[in-house]
């Protein structure tokens, strides 16, 4: 892998430096955390890790698709969800993410069902792939309330989709961009994902996905950069190769120009339509929630992770718990810094919330990180607070990449533990954290 230049491997290395114990993870209780002290509904979460085709790529918690096993998921979801409802949560939104949610239709529509009645919720973000672009699975999606649609496309060039093994399952660049033109207006929000920096993508392929994405009708585009884990890169060194990091900032202001005003970022990798604005769920609340197998819960500064074993998440469920098994209070000044990383990554920090939840510590304390945005003209300070430039935009996807790759990294450890379950080949990684390879090794 080679490297940056300079100033961008600096400030990453400090940044891993100052984020380095966020995934300090510790074995936890299953009950129900503590509502959040402030009383604020936060986002609700749900993790389906059912795919009918495993990507190389793919850095997600997700196993091989089995009918009978995911209808037994789908119910241990329901009652770990009217757990949290039992204990006084209030939701204002809930993102089903993967894995694929919509590999099962009917469960996935009982549960939209069961989570609007409980919490009267209205947003509700559904991810999906290309071939499942049908009328008999999106039509009842629609009719249950879905606001948002997101669809993973990775890219339009075949060449590519052949080496992320997703052309024969998943279509085609030509048939995906005709699915998606035909659903176009469906939905209120309707996304596309797309990766950028493929090993094998020239800027003349990924200027060709900018092109057709803006054809499409869509009104939102994820645009994540290739991210990795040592799990990842060895299943991607077969086919598809490895990533040159060099040529990230290339293609990352080649994606922010050619969006321009008609797509201005809503993050500093999402892009959406003007008049529309449905952000990631870790931007749009301070507290989430997250149930399911392999799912993450930020919660009045703790971190909880559940269980990435399928069986245990179930014995779990059954016993009356969560799926929660390991878990890490942020210590004071790692939560300003999360909640910087994560204002910032949503383009704007607005002084009067920070204050409001941290009190005038959260300047105090974050000087030496804000006195480095302002020294690199990353953002520009106003009345209100700091607002990301583009320049900013593009460290912050470098900064949040690399904390989502510590995330793969404890993903990969905690696989490794239950490699048995996930009928494909996890290599065994240095486990991430104190006791939390002991709380999923027990089960
Ligand atoms: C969890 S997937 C769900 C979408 C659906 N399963 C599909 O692939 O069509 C959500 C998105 O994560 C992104 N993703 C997965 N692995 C990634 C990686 N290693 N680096 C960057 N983005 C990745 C892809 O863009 C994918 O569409
Ligand atoms: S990219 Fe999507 S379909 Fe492929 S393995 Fe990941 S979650 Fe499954």
């Amino acid at each position: 892998m080679f490297d940056l230049p300079i100033i961008d491997s600096y400030l990453l290395k400090l940044f891993r430096f100052r984020t380095r114990k966020f995934l300090r993870m510790d074995e936890a209780p299953g009950q129900v955390p503590p509502t959040p002290k402030n009383g604020e509904a936060g986002y609700l979460y749900v993790h389906i890790p059912f795919c009918e085709v495993l990507c190389p790529f793919c850095s997600f918690h997700r196993v091989q698709h089995r009918h009978s096993q995911a209808v037994r998921y789908f119910a241990a979801l329901r009652e770990e969800i009217r757990l949290y409802h039992a204990a006084g949560y209030k939701f204002t939104g809930v993102y089903f993410g993967g894995g694929t949610p919509t590999v099962e239709p009917t469960e996935l529509v009982t549960t939209i069902q069961l989570i609007k009645d409980l919490f009267g919720i209205t947003e509700i973000s559904v991810e999906t792939n290309p071939k499942d672009l049908r009328p008999e699975v999106l039509e009842p999606l629609r009719a249950v309330g879905v606001t948002r649609l997101s669809v993973g496309v990775q890219s339009f060039d075949d060449q590519l989709l052949r080496e992320m093994e997703r052309y024969d399952k998943y279509g085609s660049g030509a048939e995906t961009i005709e699915r998606i033109r035909a659903i176009a207006g469906m939905f209120p929000t309707l996304n596309v994902d797309l990766i950028f920096n493929q090993p094998h993508q020239t800027l003349a392929s990924l200027e060709r996905d900018i092109a057709v994405f803006k054809s499409l009708g869509a009104n939102q585009v994820s645009f994540y950069p290739l991210m990795t884990s040592p799990t990842v890169e060895r299943r991607m060194s077969g086919g598809m190769g490895l990533p040159d990091q060099r040529r990230l900032r290339q293609f990352y202001q080649t994606i922010v120009q050619r969006l321009g005003t008609e797509f201005p970022a809503s993050s500093a990798w999402c892009f959406t339509k003007r008049g529309h604005g449905l952000d990631e769920y870790i931007v749009a609340a301070d507290n989430y929630v997250g149930v399911g197998s392999g799912a993450f819960s930020y919660l009045d500064g703790t971190l909880y992770s559940t269980t990435f074993s399928l069986a245990g998440y179930e014995q779990r469920i059954a016993q009356g718990l969560t799926g929660i098994a390991t878990c890490h209070r942020l210590s004071e000044t790692d939560r300003l810094r999360y909640t910087l990383l994560v204002r910032m990554f949503g383009l704007y920090l607005d002084r009067v919330s920070a204050e409001r939840h941290h009190g005038k510590q959260f300047f105090r304390k974050l000087w030496g990180e804000l006195l480095t945005m302002r020294a690199l003209g990353a953002a520009r300070e106003d009345a209100r607070g700091f607002r990301l430039n583009e320049r900013g935009m593009y460290w912050l996807m470098l900064m949040m990449s690399a904390f989502f790759e510590s995330v793969n990294n404890y993903r990969d450890a905690m696989r490794a533990h239950v490699k048995n379950e996930l009928h494909e080949p996890v290599e065994m990684c240095a486990p991430v954290g104190g006791m939390a390879s002991a709380a999923v090794s027990a089960e």
